[in-house]
């Protein structure tokens, strides 16, 4: 095999991370057999602040020749908010129809949790959010804008296609080998009562008539959360839509340990997938050498197993696991060790296995 993979590093300490995740892909490149070609795309802060530009349509189109795109991080102090999450991250998504978002909240064993008696036999499942639709689409509008009598209008939208697409990608995961066959629909049948039903009527649908074998669960939001901090082991798989999604993974990220080992995938399955430490660009701590890898690493892992290279994709958690045991901490400034050096440990952990 020979993969085409696109670097966009990003901003802040995008780069640092991002090249330790490549060490490691290197690593189980050499030792998995398989070959793969690098195009470096420097679009970020720094890019937008020299020429305007967040992600042109040209870009767009070469990306879309990928099969895989690494991303550092996106976020510089001197470029408004919401710009360059817009212009760089949302575009992705909807230009290139990336409508999984995928989000393993795992807790790796010596990783301390903020959840008291739960270890990584309780914290082990996957959110799958819908990344394309929902209150992300942009649909609505104001107005009187400015007035005293100002409206403005954000619309949820829903689209039987697009939510069974993505139920369906959710069904597959939970049928994986790796997981226990356990699918919650996360909504809010109870208020919601137009988009979730739609929803609740796609899951059970498609599940009756395609996946028999799925047990189906169903969860509202709010008592979601209060699931992740009670009984986070009640959760095998999630399906849920975009701003649900958005906000429980998160929470998922903080019960697993932190930004510094959340990883996330942004994928069209079959066609290409997007993946990303989910924490911000640190920009305080770019350049130093000092801020925690692991979560890029694990955006490698998630890479290697939407390639199919699945066994490549264990010896890199396993690798993970090696690090954490060796680092004092996860945070950024403590770790005992430099960010090379938590690539070093990883790296030489896949080689050697
Ligand atoms: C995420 C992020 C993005 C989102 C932001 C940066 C636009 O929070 O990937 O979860 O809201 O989806
Ligand atoms: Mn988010």
């Amino acid at each position: 095999m020979n993969y085409n993979i696109a670097v966009m590093p990003g901003d802040g300490t995008g780069s640092e991370v991002v090249n330790e995740g490549l060490k490691v892909l290197k690593a189980a490149a050499a030792r998995a057999g398989f070959a793969y070609e690098l195009t470096h795309y420097d679009f970020g802060g720094d890019r937008y602040l020299r020429t305007g530009e967040t992600l042109p349509d040209s870009a767009i189109t070469e990306l879309s020749g990928h099969d895989a795109i690494f991303l550092g991080a996106i976020g510089h102090p001197e470029v408004k908010p919401g710009i360059l999450e817009l212009g760089i991250l949302l575009k992705a998504r909807f230009a290139l129809d990336l409508y999984v978002n995928l989000r393993p909240v795992k807790l790796f064993p010596g990783v301390e949790t903020p959840i008291k008696d739960k270890g990584p036999a309780e914290i082990d499942f996957v959110v799958v959010r819908e990344n394309t639709e929902g209150l992300y689409a942009s649909t609505g509008g104001f107005l009187k804008k400015g007035t005293p009598d100002e409206i403005a209008v954000q619309e949820s939208v829903n689209t039987r296609k697009g939510v069974e697409r993505c139920i369906r990608y959710a069904f597959d995961y939970a049928g994986r080998p790796d997981r226990r066959g356990r699918l919650t629909l996360v909504g809010k049948t109870n208020v919601l009562t137009y988009a979730w039903d739609l929803w609740w009527r796609a899951f059970n649908e498609i599940g009756d008539a395609d996946y028999p074998r799925i047990k189906r669960e169903y969860a509202h939001v709010d008592a979601t959360c209060m699931w992740f901090v009670k009984n986070p082991e009640w959760f095998d798989v999630i399906v849920t839509d975009n701003m649900f999604g958005d906000i429980i993974t998160d929470l998922g990220a903080m019960i697993q340990g932190g930004m510094g080992v959340a990883a996330g995938g942004n994928i069209h399955p079959g066609r290409i997938g997007m993946f990303e430490p989910i924490g911000g660009s640190a920009p305080k701590y770019t350049g130093q050498n000092v801020i925690n890898p692991l979560a890029a690493i694990g955006a490698v892992q998630m890479l290697l197993d939407y390639l199919g290279q699945t066994e490549a994709a264990g010896w890199v958690e396993s690798g993970i696991i090696h690090a954490v045991s060796k680092m004092k901490s996860l945070s950024a400034g403590e770790m005992g060790m430099g960010t090379d050096a938590v690539g070093d440990l990883v790296a030489e952990f896949v080689i050697k296995g």
